[in-house]
């Protein structure tokens, strides 16, 4: 956005104007109303799927000329291009935005979340904000297609450099790049591939990160090594494509299987708990196939990344990346990460809290901002989740299963959902043309999205009212609340405790809001109140009644984790999943969302796709699968001496920004850059130990 466009946007915002749609007060559903437009996003120059990146040898590979000096002369590292893969990815000049880069500086981010650790294969967090992002490198890559033309977009090449279908289209042939190391110098092939898959995602004792189940890969696929590079994917469909965005960041990014399966219980005769722990976040440098790795560590400050020697991509001159030498995660909160990329002592942000979003404008509206800011589409959205398992999931006690059953109830779920004041939600997020009324199900940005597949139950709590009391529920004591019904729960008031992750001042004001509103409607709702990693275990064990959630990539994208839109598997769904050795209980119209997900998996139709989706949202929106709260648009703050950021880079649609903006090609111009570097000229050490290589 040119910083006009952004005076004009902060002064409409300071005079408070709002577009937003008049509300209908009938309690007969309808289509969601239109959405206020949103003048301020970034426009994207879609471009072909294969003009990103290729695999190719060079005639000459380069690196920091420090690297040679120091490292390679003294034979403490082999030339470069023995440290590249045969043939490297090559990124593709004319895709990149400033074009061939130069070495040097370093990339600081700020982050809210804390390292649990290194072993993502195991389930552990580094915090997030895109920290794991920059170590991992996964089968096939999805951010970066919000550039691709639509007719093209399939994911992109990655550790998988190419693949072939069977003509029955049951089996795909992965050739993987060949040659390729990790950082620590060992070879990258097919053991590393099959151990990820055979003693994480597939043995029931491990959940990686991001949660890879067998399923997320289509119920009863097999995967085996072919030779050193290839594998062999078998599904029950034919041509199931939209596998290969399951195989892009975050559910099948392998980690070094030469050092974790020295502390798997299968190989090592340890317990799972000792194999998850083995990483803790003061181990140093463990080995990635990611442009950078964690060099040092502490606790509450920060975590620095240094370039990875190894790093198997290049751009078109040869050089190997990334340009930038090192990464800062400093340890602080979101909101402080919006401050420090706006005030200049950070350099990236996703802007994601609209609380921040008017302060943010008006400093990147002046001339001597350090930062640049970009909204984009209406990606970034919040529903309410109700759990659905009324069979076991998370062994609810009485009350806890006298609330389920009020969730699966529907004159309940539309209740609710009529009882919620949407424009009052998001005005008290922020005033202006930001947010919309979100009724639930797909995210209005996503291509998939039809308004009029979308159905909205208007606010009216009037008949929010009536529909309780059809739903069995009354004031039996006069206090306010309603009582659970036909002596359940002994007939108490109906108490409901909210899930919440306490690190986004969003998610708390959001469901601080619907508590008030759900008070009127005459429900008592209580919070529980967790960090996010604590937030996401107590979800994943089925523990809440209630959950507030920021959208996940499945409804902003639709084909990232696409099995998640509905109870495709014992452990897909947000908000429905069956207990432990059990079934799932799903209702009717559950059972009919993952049969069209089903479709929508095993066909390549894109008119199909289209009008699946549709009836999905239809589905899902006229039975409150979900209960929408808000969605707005969210802005990539980055700091202005940065070259090659795409432009229209949405912060969250197939992935998140870190990953979107490719950050290996990121770079700074040689009269702008900073001197940030803690570790100049150092290179990662030995993994495990504590220092670095110099
Ligand atoms: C957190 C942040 C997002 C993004 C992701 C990356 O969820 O809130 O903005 O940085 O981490 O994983």
């Amino acid at each position: 956005m040119t910083s006009h466009r952004l005076m004009k946007m902060a002064s409409l915002l300071l005079v408070g104007i709002s577009t937003l749609a008049l509300e209908a007060t009938a309690s007969e559903p309808t289509v969601v109303p239109q959405q206020p437009a949103f003048p301020a996003e970034g426009k994207i120059t879609y471009v072909p799927r294969d003009s990103i990146a290729e695999f190719k040898a060079l005639p000459e590979y380069k690196e920091p000329a420090w690297v040679t000096e120091k490292y390679v002369k003294t034979g403490k590292l082999p030339p470069v291009a023995e440290r590249l893969p045969k043939e490297p990815m090559v990124f593709k000049t004319g895709n990149m935005p400033d074009g061939v880069g130069v070495y040097g500086d370093t990339l600081r981010h700020v982050i809210g979340g804390r390292p649990e650790g290194w072993n993502y294969s195991a389930g552990q967090s580094q915090g997030w904000g895109g920290i794991d992002i920059g170590m991992s490198e996964c089968l096939t890559r999805t951010a970066p297609l919000f550039q691709v033309e639509a007719k093209d977009v399939e994911p992109l090449p990655n550790l998988a450099k190419s693949w072939d279908w069977s003509s029955d289209g049951h089996k795909l042939t992965m050739h993987l790049v060949e040659g390729a190391k990790w950082s620590d110098g060992d070879l990258f092939d097919a053991d590393d591939v099959m151990f990820y898959w055979e003693d994480n995602v597939l043995d029931p004792s491990v959940t990686p990160l991001n949660g890879a189940t067998p399923e997320t890969f289509g119920a009863g696929t097999t995967l085996k090594k072919i030779d050193q590079y290839t594998v062999e994917w078998t599904f029950k469909e034919a041509f199931p494509r939209q596998h290969l965005y399951a195989m892009a960041y975050g559910t099948f990014c392998p980690g070094p299987s030469h050092i974790l399966k020295a502390k798997h219980p299968k190989y090592a005769g340890t317990t799972y708990d000792q194999y998850k722990n083995a990483f803790p976040p003061e181990y140093m440098n463990i080995p990635v196939m990611g442009a950078w790795v964690p060099v040092a560590y502490r606790p509450d400050d920060i975590i620095v990344l240094r370039r990875n020697p190894y790093y198997w991509k290049v751009d078109e001159a040869g050089n190997q990346l990334p340009y930038i030498n090192e990464l800062h995660y400093k340890l602080s909160t979101w909101a402080d990460r919006d401050v420090q990329a706006i005030a200049g002592s950070a350099d990236l942000s996703n802007l994601e809290q609209p609380e921040n979003f008017v302060e943010s404008l008006k400093r990147a509206a002046q001339d001597t901002a350090p930062a640049r800011l970009a909204f984009g589409p209406r990606l970034i959205g919040y529903n309410l989740h109700m759990n659905f398992s009324a069979n076991g999931w998370g062994e609810p006690d009485e009350r806890a299963q006298a609330v389920r059953e009020l969730n699966r109830n529907e004159d309940f779920r539309k209740a609710v959902t009529m009882a919620v004041d949407r424009k009052k939600l998001g005005e008290a997020l922020v005033k202006g043309p930001f947010t919309a009324i979100y009724p639930g199900g797909l995210s209005s940005g996503t291509s998939f999205y039809d308004r009029e597949s979308t159905v909205y139950y208007p606010f009216d709590l009037d008949g929010a009212k009536a529909l309780l009391e059809k739903a069995g529920l009354k004031d039996t004591d006069g206090n306010g609340f309603v009582n659970f019904a036909d002596g359940k729960a002994g007939g108490k008031d109906v108490e409901i405790v909210l899930l919440i992750d306490n690190s986004y001042a969003t998610d708390r004001n959001l469901a601080e809001g619907l508590i008030g509103q759900m008070e009127k409607l005459g429900l008592r709702v209580v919070l529980n109140s967790l960090d996010g990693k604590q937030r996401d275990a107590t979800n994943y064990a089925g523990k809440f009644d209630w959950m507030v959630h920021r959208n996940a990539a499945e409804y902003a994208s639709v084909v990232q984790n696409t099995p998640q839109l509905a109870a495709a598997g014992p452990r897909t769904s947000w908000h429905h999943r069956a207990p432990e050795g059990g079934q799932l209980d799903l209702m009717p119209f559950e059972q009919e969302l993952v049969d069209i997900i089903n479709k929508f998996i095993a066909t390549n139709d894109n008119a199909e796709r289209a009008n699946l989706m549709k009836q999905y949202q239809k589905v899902a929106t006229t039975n409150l699968d979900t209960v929408g709260l808000t969605e707005y648009p969210g802005a990539l703050i980055i700091n202005k001496r940065f070259a090659n950021v795409p432009t229209g880079a949405p912060i969250f649609m197939f992935n998140w920004a870190e990953d979107t903006i490719m950050r290996e090609r990121l770079f700074v111009p040689a009269d702008k850059q900073g001197d940030f570097e803690l570790f100049a000229e150092q290179l990662p050490g030995k993994p495990g130990e504590k220092s670095l290589s110099n």
